[in-house]
């Protein structure tokens, strides 16, 4: 990254989550043991999904990509916190910030795109479960993927162009564990209260606009539910309440970050530290462990694999 002419700031420093010690070791146990969970749980879906012909469908597929971008989630921030923790002096370099910075981005973009497909996904299969398989065609898969991959890096590339060129002369002080643009844009020196703005309207706005997009979708299909009640609505229900419960712990803490005008910076540090660790591990959870064909998946390769012991 060139910082060049303009900027004499090559690295920044993070004041971290806490100083206190206990705390300290209760994030490290917690965000450790968290974080192993999500990589294990999300490589577990993928695996799952794309090897068994069993799981080959467009709500699976979704899933699957859902944990794919989560194991980037997951990675952009947390093992760099956690590395960090006990360490006096933390600090990344201008390049490492704005990588950090690109792939939130990019990711959260992603998983925003995604969920909204998700949601499509289930409002189709529940109100119009006669077409499910002419809308929900492969095709349509690989153009909710294309759109989500465009939609996350055109965002990102976007929320960039907003800090490239600021000039970073001196104050290099982040009171975050990770580059966040809100907190780094005040590090500038220049006024950036348009840029803030800016940032606001873009990443807050794009979150609002597609939680009610979301909401939409979801109210649909529990009036359609409600008027056919049958024997299917209760697994309806439940699939949507854990879609629901997912989207709540991804759109609320980051709603809150993007769109708060005077956020308390405590609040906002452990609402951003729920994102990194708590969201990525969530989903793997709700929608595998509460989901039959998920376990009976996992059954199968199980018992494929005590088979193939006795054999060799
Ligand atoms: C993502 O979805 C596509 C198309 O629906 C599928 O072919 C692919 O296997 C999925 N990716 C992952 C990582 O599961």
């Amino acid at each position: 990254m060139d910082g060049g002419n303009h900027s004499i700031v090559s690295e920044f420093v993070f004041l971290g989550l806490t100083q206190s010690w206990e705390i300290q070791l209760l994030l490290l146990v917690f965000s450790s043991v968290l974080y192993a969970a999500s990589m294990t749980g999300n490589t577990i879906i993928v695996f799952f999904v794309t090897t068994d012909p069993h799981l080959h469908s467009p709500m699976y597929f979704l899933l699957a990509n859902l944990s794919f971008v989560d194991l980037g989630a997951c990675s952009t921030t947390s093992p760099k916190m956690i590395y960090d923790l006990f360490r006096k002096h933390k600090v990344i370099s201008f390049g490492g910030c704005i990588a950090q910075i690109f792939f939130i981005h990019v990711v959260g973009g992603v998983e925003m795109v995604l969920l909204t497909a998700m949601a499509f996904d289930r409002y189709v299969a529940i109100c119009k479960p006669l077409h499910y398989l002419t809308i929900m065609s492969p095709q349509m898969c690989i153009l909710f993927l294309a759109a989500a991959w465009a939609f996350g890096i055109i965002h990102s590339l976007f929320q960039l162009t907003f800090i490239v060129n600021l000039p970073f002369c001196g104050p290099n002080v982040l009171d975050s564990f990770y580059c966040d643009l809100p907190r780094l844009l005040r590090l500038a020196c220049m006024d950036t209260y348009r840029l803030q703005f800016m940032v606001t309207v873009n990443s807050g706005f794009l979150c609002v606009g597609s939680l009610i997009i979301l909401l939409i979708s979801y109210i649909f299909i529990l009036f359609t539910v409600w008027k056919h009640s049958s024997g299917g609505s209760f697994k309806a229900l439940s699939t949507l309440s854990a879609h629901i419960t997912v989207v709540f712990f991804f759109f609320g803490p980051t709603m809150f970050i993007y769109t708060w005008p005077h956020p308390s910076s405590q609040m906002d540090k452990f609402l951003a530290l729920s994102d990194a660790v708590l969201s990525p591990f969530l989903n793997p959870v709700i929608y595998t462990f509460r989901n039959k064909e998920m376990k009976a998946a996992m059954k199968r390769s199980f018992r494929l694999l005590v088979n193939f012991r006795k054999i060799s």
